[in-house]
């Protein structure tokens, strides 16, 4: 029998690890260590004779050099990632991103591990055009707009914008991670998710979870209540929408793939499903309706200020493309699903997991 491959995953149990796990374990070559403080989103795996997992915080564990000894590849996906955060809680986003994990980074480096961190479409910021326009000046040059890895400048708002405090975070970390690779010759890959989405994402409010949510939670929270599904500043923001099941392909090829990636970074995120915000509630709202004929969403959509929906200090980034020429030649990879089957899905899956918990008015 040949040796399994051993993947350790930290942050094994959250919306983006629940997936990647399921999707390791229908592979037999791989022995999966996960780590995570609630196992609710995998309550499934659990009991699988290839996973082992330990209900704790990584950053406190007093067994965690012997654990990452034990890893082939070791998986950082642990973050606090909701935008509603980033303005509230700076502090916290910021240790959570940067402060805590920069230790691990530093004991893979010396333990000798290859480390695959998820870091964010998010440090690329704000598009030299969006700028621009605040400013009142014409940036005509839409190729501007297209986030490559390797070229893109990093743009963000000014410094009482406490949003940024997540970007600025994320992007010291892949910094740390890329000066380890330079000095120390790490071996990282480094992954910059575009807008994953599915079933198990996020919580909704007051149901498994307290406060905003991304999105798509938001705007489910809204439809399974018949509540108006609210657009932030217009909802004029575009994002490019990936299925977590075409990023959970992209990540088996770098796991598969170590020379192709290492010290790479790659962007992972579909850009034919880019849609506005005010788009991405109609379509919502219209599959939804498909999907439940007998409990007809008819309250609409509304506008609200993002002061008044996320607080002060909140800021937006604009549009987010990716370009995946990267990802497309070195790992062969190519996202499939469209953003209507995408949506679809995670429509179905939160109407069928949150029925008896909401009560729809009708
Ligand atoms: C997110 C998070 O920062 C990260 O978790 C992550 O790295 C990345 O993007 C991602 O998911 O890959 P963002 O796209 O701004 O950032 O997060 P959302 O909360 O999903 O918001 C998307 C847009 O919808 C924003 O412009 C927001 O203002 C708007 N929004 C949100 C609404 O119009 N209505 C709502 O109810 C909620």
């Amino acid at each position: 029998m040949t040796q399994k491959q051993t993947i350790g995953i930290i942050g094994c149990a959250g919306f983006i690890g629940s997936h990647l796990v399921e999707r390791l374990l229908a592979q037999p070559q791989y022995l999966i260590k996960g780590i995570d403080q609630s196992s609710e989103k995998i309550g499934h795996l659990l009991g699988h004779p290839n996973f082992q997992f330990e209900c704790t915080d990584a950053y406190i564990y007093e067994r965690r050099d012997e654990w990452l000894a034990s890893c082939d590849v070791v998986i950082l996906l642990a973050a606090l990632c909701n935008p509603s955060l980033y303005n509230t809680i700076p502090l916290r986003v910021i240790e959570s991103n940067f402060t805590k994990p920069m230790h691990l980074v530093d004991r893979c480096g010396v333990l000798g591990k290859r480390l695959i961190y998820f870091s964010t479409c998010e440090v690329y910021g704000k598009t030299v055009a969006g700028v621009c326009a605040e400013k009142g000046l014409i940036c005509d040059n839409p190729e501007k707009e297209i986030f490559s890895e390797d070229a893109s400048p990093l743009v963000y708002g000014s410094i009482d914008r406490q949003r940024w405090s997540y970007a600025a975070a994320k992007q010291l970390m892949e910094r740390y991670i890329y000066a380890n690779g330079f000095e120390r010759n790490l071996e990282y890959t480094i992954i910059r998710p575009f807008n994953f989405i599915g079933p198990r994402m996020d919580f909704i409010d007051g149901v498994d979870g307290e406060g905003i949510p991304r999105v798509l939670a938001c705007f489910m929270k809204n439809l399974l209540k018949n509540e108006p599904l609210l657009l932030v500043d217009n909802g004029t923001q575009r994002r490019a929408f990936t299925a977590i099941a075409d990023a959970c392909d992209a990540v088996m090829r770098v796991i598969e793939r170590p020379v192709q990636s290492k010290q790479q970074i790659f962007n992972i995120g579909n850009p034919e499903n880019e849609v506005s915000i005010a788009d991405l509630a109609g379509m919502m709202i219209g599959l939804y309706n498909e999907c439940n004929p007998e409990k007809h969403h008819s309250a609409g959509v509304q506008i609200v200020t993002n002061q008044r929906f996320y607080g002060s200090g909140y800021d937006d980034c604009d549009r987010r493309i990716p370009d995946i020429t990267k990802a497309r030649t070195l790992l062969g990879w190519e996202p499939k699903t469209t953003l209507v089957d995408s949506l679809r899905q995670t429509i179905e899956y939160y109407c069928d997991h949150y029925a008896r918990q909401i009560q729809t008015p009708m």
